[in-house]
């Protein structure tokens, strides 16, 4: 527990030195003068009323709360809910908000914060947030229909009313259910001086338009009202026309249908204007007094409101149907009789209507049987009432009181110091006042007041309050907490307050004086059937659903349970509820009796102290210990906050419990105490420091499960992407190789595909049309071609070699080869020839050959010479010795033996000469004497010279260094000079390797011994080679030849 510097007096009366009941008071007298309205006794909270709107409300400050543990802030009613909020939700524990004070002790108020608390801390959300709507607008609805100003209090609440709202696990609003206890329903038909009837009367006639007061025959004036207390029609700072408009919106919040809204406030208007039947004497013929409804327009507009027969309304409000056995008495009722029974069908009318309203909202409000839930209670019910003249509901409102104060003493007080006992912790009790006896003395069920009561009520013959009195005073006159005047006379006492009628209740807030009277009624409770029957035939729904009992057939003999009974056990339900949860006090102090800001009457606020109890509250919370629990919830709940206790522990509670107390605290045992099954904790630090402790493992731990979650998380997300990427890239990878590969197959197949039939093509290419011309013209050309040579053959002509004749070629196409094949034929023909030819034929031919090469095309006497065989010999040498003499000594054979004619240079004559040429020489001897005269080795041989006539003139040119002489040069006429010639050409060459230059011209320069002479040639007219032919001298250096 903290004390801050800027605290007013102290905030937590436990801290408060002396403790005293005047420093008590002071204390809260000096904050409240400072505007701190709100003290603590340990967790329970004092609030006194400081009729002024103070700046301590709103977002804000309930965000801070929110934040804060307990005694962190200044003492608060938001501090009180958060923590009964955070238990609830953390602690999993059902929680009850008991409010407890005299009327006007702000009780309602404390009961609207907490709830706007808890509605603005819990979960949100669209469904949650209409929940929460739902609940909070029951309030400002409840409040119109049972709430009234009071001489006490402006608003006050005239029923009471206990809250559960639900939460979920989360602490998000499920819902809720209402329980109201006992509409104080006399004020609708008569108020105390100063006070008014239910506020919807008032918010109904100002707020309604024109339209609405039309339907419902209202008019707006609250004076023509006999039910409206005609003092005070207005509440200063009300204003009812508007809080008319926020009921009639906050009923179709909770879910009224427009029907519904309509429904209730005809009936409300109903109650009104029934206040109106004005009632008069009659009197019938016998003279029996009787009554009658003197305003016949009232009842008429009433009867058609209602649906009913205002006929039949007129008589059951003015007689009355007693059923004696098997006969019904229908009896006449006076006016008083009369006016008592319209107003009793008012109340009931509009204390029915209250209750149907409480539970039409606990059916919009409602959670589902399935859901599991927590709750919060908040209890919020009339307080103590101490009045002039109090009457059967003042003594159910004390007595309710009265039980509430026990609550607290059995759970704070007497519970407490019990519970310290049976633990066995050192303990000095504290003694205080137990009002058990008090209680005891009201409800015990055979002899308490409420018994008594009923007995009477039930009991045959003359029932009157005087006799219920009697039987009290009689039973109680030696009870200490009972006073009558009976009582009072035994002990000789007398006190004028007392009438004869009254009794009087040491009650725990102090002395009530009760009067009897109506007692007897009020208990009874009873509408006459007469009544509940014509309401039950009325044809408005919501009226005539409100009179079940009215209906003939259901209608039973057996008595309805009492008020009292009826109260009682509801009291005792609620009380039930109550003690299982987990209480939490707000006690509301009443500091003046004027509803004055900042008035301090020492005198009140010291009795509420007294009776509440709060010096014996603060005595046993100052020696007692804040915090108690059992060593296995402790052990659950901070089991956390040791190594050893945490995740596991084998061993017992209480070890364990101890265990985490050593380990983290450092505490006095006058700190903590180990009972016998619980532990407990002194002062609220010690539990905080824990809370604290608990809240930072939390958060540890919750911090290592969201570390291994993420972990997990993002390890599993990156092998799924892993994964995802692997198998994208072996797709892909795979798709891509697929592509090649469907190309590269593509170009392959192409290419085949090329191949095959570039191949099959040239396969087929026979078959095609386009190359049938051509294996056609190949065929015909061959078939032309073999036709052809198939017919040469046949037709070749003579191996002649000189034969040259050849066959044409039957086309032009052939010609060439034709050619050819003539050309073959002709060589082979050649060939043939050649072979059949002996050696010296072939050597003939040689020398016709080079005869041809020498002078072919050259000389005149070549073409004749070439039919004509050499024959070499031509002068006989075979045959003549002599001559062969001549070639004796020449190797070899004689190649050429002829008579040439020598020309004689000197005279151009010629002379006949034999000439022999042999393989060395050639020699010329004289015809007639057969001695050699010449020899002329070839190797001398220089050269000849022709004519390209046809003589046979030829020039020997001898060269120079001739063994010969130097007679020089030869100029021969021979007859074959052709032969002669090729044979001597043929003979240099073969011995000397030299080619023979052989001249052909005109004209020649012949060299000899006296000179060189041109020899010039030319052609005689003759011509003819006939050996014929003249030199004639042209100087000594040139002869002319003819021939
Ligand atoms: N916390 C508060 N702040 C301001 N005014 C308050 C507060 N509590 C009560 N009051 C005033 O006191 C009046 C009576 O309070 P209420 O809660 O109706 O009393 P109770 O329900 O105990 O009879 C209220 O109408 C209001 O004017
Ligand atoms: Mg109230």
């Amino acid at each position: 527990m903290t004390l801050r510097e800027d605290s007013v007096g102290v905030e937590d009366l436990v801290l408060l030195e002396p403790l005293e009941a005047e420093s008590m008071l002071r204390n809260l007298q000096l904050r409240y003068e400072n505007r701190e309205i709100y003290t603590y006794i340990g967790n329970v909270l004092v609030s006194v009323n400081p009729y002024q709107q103070l700046p301590i409300y709103g977002p804000e400050l309930i965000a801070k709360y929110q934040e804060c543990t307990f005694y962190e802030l200044k003492p608060h009613i938001y501090a009180l809910a958060n923590m009964a909020y955070q238990s609830l939700t953390s602690r999993d524990r059902d929680q009850c908000i008991l409010i407890t004070g005299e009327s006007g002790a702000g009780k309602t108020e404390a009961s609207k914060l907490v709830m706007s608390y808890v509605a603005a801390v819990c979960g949100k959300g669209e469904q949650v947030n209409s929940v929460k709507e739902q609940l909070l607008q029951s309030n400002p609805v409840l409040e119109a229909f049972g709430n009234a100003k009071t001489i006490r209090n402006d608003n006050s609440s005239r029923f009471g009313k206990y809250m559960d709202i639900e939460f979920d696990f989360k602490g998000s609003p499920l819902g809720g259910v209402i329980t109201n206890y006992l509409l104080e329903k006399s004020r609708v038909v008569k108020q105390l001086k100063g006070e008014r009837n239910f506020h919807i009367f008032y918010q109904l006639l100002a707020g309604a338009d024109a339209q609405l007061l039309k339907t419902l025959k209202l008019e707006r004036d609250t004076s023509g009202y006999a039910y409206l207390n005609r003092e005070v029609s207005r509440v200063d700072g009300m204003d009812d026309a508007s809080n008319f408009q926020s009921v009639q919106s906050a009923m179709t919040v909770i879910g009224f249908s427009e029907k519904e809204i309509r429904w209730v406030l005809e009936v409300t208007a109903l109650v009104l204007k029934l206040g109106n039947v004005e009632l008069s004497d009659e009197f019938q013929a016998n003279g029996i007094s009787a009554s009658g409804i003197s305003d016949g327009r009232g009842v008429q507009e009433i009867g058609e409101m209602m649906g009913l027969d205002s006929k039949e309304l007129e008589r059951a409000l003015c007689s009355r149907t007693m059923a004696t056995g098997k006969e019904k008495v229908v009896t006449a009722l006076n006016v008083v009789q009369a006016q008592y029974a319209r107003d009793a069908l008012a109340k009931n009318i509009y204390s029915r209507l209250f209750n149907w309203i409480v539970n039409r909202i606990n059916e919009s409000i409602k959670v589902g049987t399935g859901e599991k839930k927590k709750v919060m209670g908040v209890l919020d019910i009339y307080g103590f009432e101490i009045l002039e003249d109090n009457s059967f509901e003042q003594f159910v409102i004390n007595y309710c009181n009265e039980k509430l104060q026990q609550v607290f003493i059995e759970l704070t007080l007497k519970e407490e110091q019990e519970e310290y006992k049976n633990e066995g912790i050192p303990w000095k009790k504290v003694d205080y006042f137990d009002n058990g006896i008090i209680c005891n003395l009201i409800e015990h069920n055979q002899r308490g007041i409420l018994a008594m009561l009923d007995e009477e009520c039930l009991r045959p013959g003359v029932v009157s309050d005087t006799t219920f009195l009697a039987k009290l005073n009689q039973l109680f006159s030696n009870h200490d907490y009972y006073e009558s005047k009976v009582t009072q006379n035994a002990q000789r006492q007398y006190d004028h307050t007392m009438g004869l009628s009254c009794f009087r209740i040491c009650h725990y807030a102090g002395k009530v004086t009760y009067n009897v009277n109506s007692f007897i009624d009020k208990n009874n409770d009873l509408l006459f059937r007469d009544l509940s029957q014509a309401m039950w035939k009325a044809k408005h729904p919501l009226l005539r659903s409100l009179f079940p009992e009215g209906d003939p057939k259901q209608a039973s003999r057996k008595r309805p349970p009492t008020a009292g009974a009826q109260f009682k056990s509801s009291v005792a339900v609620l009380m039930k509820n109550l003690y299982a949860k987990n209480p939490n006090y707000i006690r509301c102090i009443k500091p003046n009796e004027h509803q004055k800001q900042g008035q301090f009457s020492w005198e009140l606020v010291a009795t509420q102290t007294r009776y509440l109890g709060l010096l014996e509250n603060v005595r046993v919370r100052r020696a007692g210990y804040a915090f108690r629990q059992g060593y296995r919830p402790f052990l659950e709940r901070y089991r956390l906050l040791s190594r050893s206790t945490w995740p596991r522990w084998n061993g017992g509670d209480r070890e364990g419990v101890e265990k985490i107390l050593g380990e983290l605290t450092t505490c006095t045992s006058e700190e903590i105490t180990f009972g016998k099954t619980k532990i407990f904790i002194k002062s609220p630090k010690t539990l905080f420091f824990l809370e604290e402790q608990r809240r930072l493992r939390i958060q540890q731990l919750a911090t290592l499960i969201q570390k291994i979650y993420r972990g997990w998380r993002c390890r599993t997300h990156y092998q799924q992407m892993r994964k995802s990427q692997i198998l994208i890239s072996s797709w892909f990878r795979g798709t891509k190789q697929k592509q090649r590969y469907g190309k590269m197959k593509a170009s392959a197949l192409l290419i085949q595909a090329f191949v095959r039939g570039w191949k099959a093509r040239k396969d087929y290419r026979k078959y095609f049309r386009s190359g049938a011309a051509l294996t056609l013209s190949n065929f015909i050309y061959k078939s032309l071609a073999q036709k052809f040579l198939l017919g040469l053959k046949n037709n070749l002509p003579s191996t002649s070699v000189l034969d040259k004749k050849w066959p044409e070629a039957p086309y032009k196409c052939f010609t060439t080869a034709n050619r050819e094949l003539q050309r073959l034929h002709h060589q082979w023909k050649c060939k043939k020839f050649r072979d059949q030819l002996s050696p010296k034929q072939v050597e003939l031919l040689r020398d016709k050959l080079c005869a041809s090469e020498l002078f072919k095309g050259k000389k005149a006497a070549y073409p004749p010479s070439i039919p004509v065989p050499f024959h070499g010999d031509y002068i006989g040498l075979r045959g003549n010795p002599k001559l062969q003499k001549l070639a004796s000594g020449e190797e070899g054979p004689v190649l050429m033996a002829e008579t040439v004619r020598k020309v004689n240079r000197g005279n151009g004559k010629t002379s006949s000469r034999t000439l022999l040429l042999t393989k060395g020489h050639v020699i010329l001897t004289d015809s007639k004497k057969s001695q050699a005269k010449t020899v002329i080795g070839l190797e001398s041989v220089a050269g000849v010279s022709v004519t390209s006539f046809k003589d046979g003139l030829f020039g020997l040119h001898l060269s120079e260094i001739s063994s010969v002489g130097s007679k020089g040069d030869f100029l021969l006429v021979s007859e074959h000079v052709v032969e002669l010639l090729t044979k001597m050409y043929r003979a240099v060459l073969d011995a000397t390797q030299k080619q023979l230059p052989v001249t052909v011209a005109e004209q020649f320069s012949m060299r000899f011994k006296e000179g060189n002479v041109t020899v010039k040639v030319i052609q005689g007219p003759a011509g003819n080679g006939s050996g014929k032919l003249s030199c004639k001298k042209k100087g000594s250096h040139g002869l002319e030849v003819t021939v």
